[in-house]
């Protein structure tokens, strides 16, 4: 069995280093599939990385390019039954709410709000393929991959922090009478990816591990605004600490 591995805004590079058997674009997975965002291409990876057998995808399919929560999830569908993976490691880059954190902080994801973004699930029947109609949420993020992902950070010498990630739609950046809403809702962390690939991963069976690297104070925290030029800066340095522990990660899994 593989691991599946979805890399968020600047943290590409990781792709790079797969040793690589098969590349499959999204398109082919489904022809109406492309990501459109600078910084994200639109491909899996198929190869081996840190002697397991890998598949990463290179880019993700986003809600606010005007696909529906069933499209963003696909590739995921597709590298479970096509490519046999049980484990997805998801990484994205987020706003921090938690003002104990600092931009170039990991954050492990232990829990997630997804209420802001429609289920991938609506529509979907997946109790032939699953046993269940109703898919149990208590723990989306594997509890064992969490206290691996803790020792690692340790001994590695990794500040990693932990908090709940926000789904928001986005593409537009949040208000600060948003993010203060957010921070009274429980979150820690902001973004417009992963917890709807985290819900329907957890629903097909897979075993899910969630990082995120905090890029910027969540808007209204500092008087800065907020670019994607400083979410991707922000990403880029921290890609050295990332790569690490996804690598010990992946190798321990
Ligand atoms: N908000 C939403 N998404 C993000 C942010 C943010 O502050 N930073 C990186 N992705």
């Amino acid at each position: 069995m593989s691991i599946g591995i979805i890399l968020g805004s600047g943290l590409g590079q990781i792709a790079e280093l797969v040793e690589t058997d098969r590349i499959i674009e999204y398109s082919e997975i489904d022809g109406g599939l492309r990501s459109t965002v600078e910084g994200h291409k639109g491909r899996i990876i198929c190869g081996n990385y840190m002697g397991k057998s890998v598949a990463v995808m290179q880019g993700r399919i986003h809600y606010y390019e005007g696909y529906n929560t069933k499209q963003v999830v696909k590739p995921i569908e597709y590298m479970k039954e096509e490519l046999g993976i049980d484990k997805l490691i998801i990484t994205n880059a987020s706003g921090g709410i938690n003002e104990s954190f600092t931009p170039g902080n990991l954050m492990l994801i232990n829990d997630h709000i997804t209420s802001f973004v429609p289920s991938p699930l609506i529509g979907v029947d997946l109790t032939e393929k699953t046993g269940a109609r109703f898919h149990d949420m208590t723990y989306v993020y594997d509890r064992e991959y969490i206290n691996l992902a803790h020792s690692i950070a340790n001994e590695l010498g990794i500040d990693l922090k932990d908090g709940v990630y926000l789904q928001t739609t986005g593409p537009q950046y949040e208000t600060p009478a948003e993010i203060k809403m957010f921070r009274t809702l429980g979150a820690d962390a902001v973004g417009m990816s992963t917890a709807v690939e985290a819900l329907y991963a957890h629903a097909i069976g897979l075993r899910v591990c969630g990082i995120s690297c905090i890029t910027n104070m969540a808007a209204g925290i500092t008087s800065s605004k907020l670019s994607h030029e400083e979410v991707q800066m922000t990403a880029d340095k921290a890609g050295l600490d990332f790569r690490q522990l996804i690598e010990s990660i992946i190798s321990r899994m």
